[in-house]
């Protein structure tokens, strides 16, 4: 998949790549960006060959300053914005993706950015990264999930501390938070993504499909209803290997 003006898109050895790519305003997030990764995610869901996804900023100085100021100060109207969310839901197909997706953090994640990064299931940040949430000094509410994605990756109090303060956290703050998982020096930011992502194709692509439903889906759910399901993906692994 070529042409895209936000994107680079590259599947290499089983790895799709997803480079946000707009480093002159710090790959803000604009409609362009979220209908090319709608394109993306929808591509990748059902390309049996990519077995792992890693998501990245282009630039040296973010991974994502948050929504597109510009493009965000002549928004259409509530109803039509509404409408359009309706018809490119970009966050659910996030969720729907089932191949393991990594998030490959670097300078700023603000925003969006962080709202993209907590839609993947793995994060591993540079030192360098820095993080914040500032609509609430916008005078906007999160629209992007951060309401829900941050509290099921960080405590309760702490999601909303951040949501209401927008402080910045930097890369050893969110390792402690709980907010990445593995916090490494710049250099060896995407050999850390690539080791890992070597690891996930060396599994049985079903397996890797089936505990990522089971994780995703289980900490929604009560106790019993995620030992069913997991009960359910167990016998359906079984029957596939059979
Ligand atoms: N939307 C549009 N353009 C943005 C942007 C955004 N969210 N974030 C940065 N840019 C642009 C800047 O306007 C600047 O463009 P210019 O070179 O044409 O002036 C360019 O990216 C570089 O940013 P700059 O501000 O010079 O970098 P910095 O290192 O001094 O500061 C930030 C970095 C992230 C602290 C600062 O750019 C910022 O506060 N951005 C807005 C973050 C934000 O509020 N996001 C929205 C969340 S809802």
């Amino acid at each position: 998949m070529a042409g895209f003006e936000t994107l680079i898109y590259e599947k290499r050895a089983g790895v799709g790549y997803i480079t946000l790519n707009r480093p002159q305003v710090l790959n803000a997030y604009n409609i362009k960006m979220r209908d090319e990764l709608y394109q993306v995610l929808g591509a990748i869901k059902q390309d049996p060959e990519v077995r792992v996804g890693i998501v990245r900023g282009a630039g040296e100085k973010a991974f994502c300053a948050g929504a597109d100021l510009g493009e965000f100060l002549t928004a259409p109207p509530p109803v039509f914005a509404r409408q359009a969310r309706f018809e490119r839901d970009i966050w659910g197909v996030f969720l729907s993706v089932p191949q393991p997706l990594i998030a490959a953090l670097h300078g700023y994640v603000l925003g969006s950015g962080l709202e993209i990064a907590l839609f993947c299931d793995i994060r591993i940040a540079s030192d360098d990264t820095r993080f914040s949430v500032p609509e609430m000094g916008l005078g906007i509410i999160t629209a992007a999930g951060a309401s829900q994605t941050l509290p099921r990756a960080v405590n309760r109090g702490q999601a909303l501390e951040m949501l209401l303060s927008g402080r910045w956290v930097d890369a050893p703050e969110a390792r402690s938070l709980r907010l990445v998982n593995q916090v490494v020096p710049r250099s060896e930011l995407m050999a850390t993504a690539q080791g890992l992502a070597e690891r996930v194709k060396s599994l049985d692509h079903l397996l890797v499909r089936n505990i990522k439903e089971a994780v995703g889906r289980g900490v929604d759910m009560t106790l019993e209803e995620g030992l069913e399901l997991e009960a359910r993906l167990a016998a359906r692994t079984l029957t596939m290997a059979g």
